[in-house]
């Protein structure tokens, strides 16, 4: 998925420091995973690896990409064809859903004055995913089938949704993109040996366990997650949320507003990351232009790294996308190394 900050194209730098630092790492925890891209990389390099993230969506993203090590079983289903194609080829009148208990289509589509969606669209999305929780409800499937299936159908999204890359706007013409189909794609299930673990809670409540490596990756400027993938957020949770404005927001209080969006708590939450840390190295990813300062991160890092094992790595931000045009100038991917004890 197409994630702001995601690290997709930085892979292979991350790889680089954990191998001139620490060879192996036995444990790896991604604690702001976002789309799982590093968490997946880590899982692919067959190290026992952990994500986390705030947003549930990404928690989904995630348990399907990273924990799961087998398709899951869904013999209980009484389908002919398999649940995802069964899910493709879904019609209203195949089952017993009110268009009324339809969110998507009832709030982002044409009838509810928005444009996120084509109506056939939104009405698929909210069939879908209406019958992965009946699933669930009448324990047709297990945990493990309802994350892969959820997973799917928010993977599969994003590829019809009316918008430009995030949710805070819609266009106001219909986008060819939006236009096709909605249709889902089997997640790729892979197995690397190990307990892959995701959890779905704020950073400070994970920075007691112990991993190897802890790998940071937290928003670095003041745009929070959720406004940007707000309607990613509603479809993995479905709880009919209240709404509000032009793009449909959910209601979010202050209280789940990032400390590292603001100016003021930045840098305080690094130094909770960073101090209260228990793994045994960790590598921080941020750019030059971060709301907290080059010079103030690696002053921390430096103060709590232990025999002074800290490196700071920058990279040419052109060269790292390279495939996007009109990059900013001076702009430095980074990646702090530190050890913490
Ligand atoms: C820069 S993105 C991570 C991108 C990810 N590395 C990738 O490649 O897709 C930062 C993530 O931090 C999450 N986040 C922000 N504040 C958080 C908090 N207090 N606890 C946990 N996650 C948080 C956001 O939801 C967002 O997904």
């Amino acid at each position: 998925m197409r994630y702001i900050g995601g690290k997709s194209l930085i892979l292979e730098c991350i790889d680089d420091v954990i191998h001139t630092h620490i060879g192996v790492p036995k444990s790896v925890l991604d604690i702001f995973s976002g789309s799982g891209a590093v968490g997946t990389f880590f899982k692919n390099k067959s190290y026992l690896t952990s994500c986390n993230d705030i947003l549930f969506f990404s928690y989904v993203l995630s348990k399907s990409a990273v924990e799961l090590s087998d398709i899951p079983c869904f013999d209980n289903v009484p389908l002919k064809a398999d649940c995802i194609n069964y899910l493709n080829d879904l019609k209203i009148e195949d089952t017993n859903i009110n268009s009324k208990d339809c969110f998507i289509y009832n709030n982002y589509s044409p009838i509810g004055g928005r444009m996120y969606f084509t109506e056939e669209n939104a009405l698929k999305i909210d069939m879908i995913r209406i019958t992965i929780e009946n699933w669930r409800k009448s324990k047709l499937i297990d945990d493990n089938g309802y994350y892969y299936l959820l997973s799917s159908l928010l993977n599969a999204v994003p590829y019809i949704s009316n918008i430009t890359g995030v949710y805070a706007a819609y266009l106001k013409f219909w986008d060819k993109r939006a236009l096709n189909p909605l249709t889902l794609e089997k997640p790729i299930i892979t197995d690397n040996g190990k307990m892959n673990i995701c959890y779905n809670k704020d950073y400070t409540e994970l920075l007691e366990e112990e991993f190897d490596l802890m790998y940071a990756d937290p928003p670095y400027n003041s745009r929070e997650y959720l406004p940007n993938y707000h309607i990613l957020e509603t479809i993995a949770r479905y709880d009919y949320p209240d709404i509000h404005g032009v793009t449909g927001m959910r209601n979010y209080g202050n209280n789940e507003k990032s400390h590292f969006c603001q100016k003021g708590n930045v840098n305080n939450a690094f130094e909770t990351l960073i101090r209260d840390c228990n793994s045994r190295y960790i590598i921080i990813s941020y750019n030059n232009e971060g709301l907290m300062s080059t010079a103030d991160l690696t002053a921390l890092c430096k103060e709590y790294c232990v025999n002074d094992e800290f490196r700071l790595y920058e990279y040419d931000y052109r060269r790292y996308k390279s495939k996007i045009p009109n990059n900013k100038k001076g702009l430095k991917e980074q990646l702090y190394f530190l050890r913490r004890r």
